[in-house]
């Protein structure tokens, strides 16, 4: 009894730890909270990349300037205004709503437009 409850245990573990690291290697979820506009104000945005990846296509449609698309945007884009193309704020903003804004007027696909779709 005492040696196949022993042999269990790291049976068990293995089981358990499988899918955990599955999962993490997937992330098919962002959630995006750069410091530079901390402590925030709005419920984070949860960003789906993978999703975004399939819908879009080009990278470079978002990770532009020729950039390496491992960088964060606030590499280039300051939270304030001075010598900065366009504060980081602003820079999420205009890119996100501005291709959600299209494709919604386009249809049939409607995504957030809305604060709260997104900061929610
Ligand atoms: C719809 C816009 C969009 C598209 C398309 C897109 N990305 Fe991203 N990606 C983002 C955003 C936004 C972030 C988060 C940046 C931040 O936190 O400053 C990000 C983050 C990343 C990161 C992690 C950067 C980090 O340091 O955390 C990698 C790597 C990445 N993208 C690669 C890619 C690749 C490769 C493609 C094309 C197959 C792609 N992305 C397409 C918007 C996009
Ligand atoms: C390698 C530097 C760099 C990175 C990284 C970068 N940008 Fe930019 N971005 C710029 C520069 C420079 C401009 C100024 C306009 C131009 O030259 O296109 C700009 C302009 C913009 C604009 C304004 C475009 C317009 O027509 O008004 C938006 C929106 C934007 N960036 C969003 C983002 C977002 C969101 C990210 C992260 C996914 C990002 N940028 C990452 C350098 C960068
Ligand atoms: C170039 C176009 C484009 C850009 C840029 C873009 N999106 Fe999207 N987004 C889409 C499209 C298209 C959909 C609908 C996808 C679908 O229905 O599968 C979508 C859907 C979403 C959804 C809803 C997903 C769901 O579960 O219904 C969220 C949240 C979202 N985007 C957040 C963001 C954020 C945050 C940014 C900026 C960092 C961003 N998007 C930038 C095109 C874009
Ligand atoms: C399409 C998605 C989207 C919509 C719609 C949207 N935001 Fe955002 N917002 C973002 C993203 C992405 C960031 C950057 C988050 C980060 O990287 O920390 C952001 C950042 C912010 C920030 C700075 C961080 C904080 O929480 O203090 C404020 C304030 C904000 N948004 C307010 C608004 C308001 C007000 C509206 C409606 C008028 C709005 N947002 C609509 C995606 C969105």
């Amino acid at each position: 009894m005492m040696r196949r409850a022993t042999l269990l245990v790291p049976v068990l573990a293995a089981l358990l730890l499988i899918p955990a690291s599955w999962l993490l290697a997937q992330d098919p979820q962002m959630t995006l909270d750069s410091p530079e506009l901390g402590p925030h104000r709005r419920p984070l945005v949860v960003f789906p990349h993978a999703r975004h990846e399939n819908a879009v296509g080009e990278c470079s449609r978002c990770h532009h300037n020729n950039c390496d698309t491992q960088g964060k945007c606030s590499e280039c884009h300051k939270a304030k205004a001075d010598g900065n193309p366009v504060p980081l704020k602003t820079a999420f903003h205009r890119l996100c709503k501005s291709c959600h804004e299209e494709t919604a007027r386009k249809g049939p696909a409607a995504p957030p437009v809305m604060c709260g779709q997104c900061h929610k």
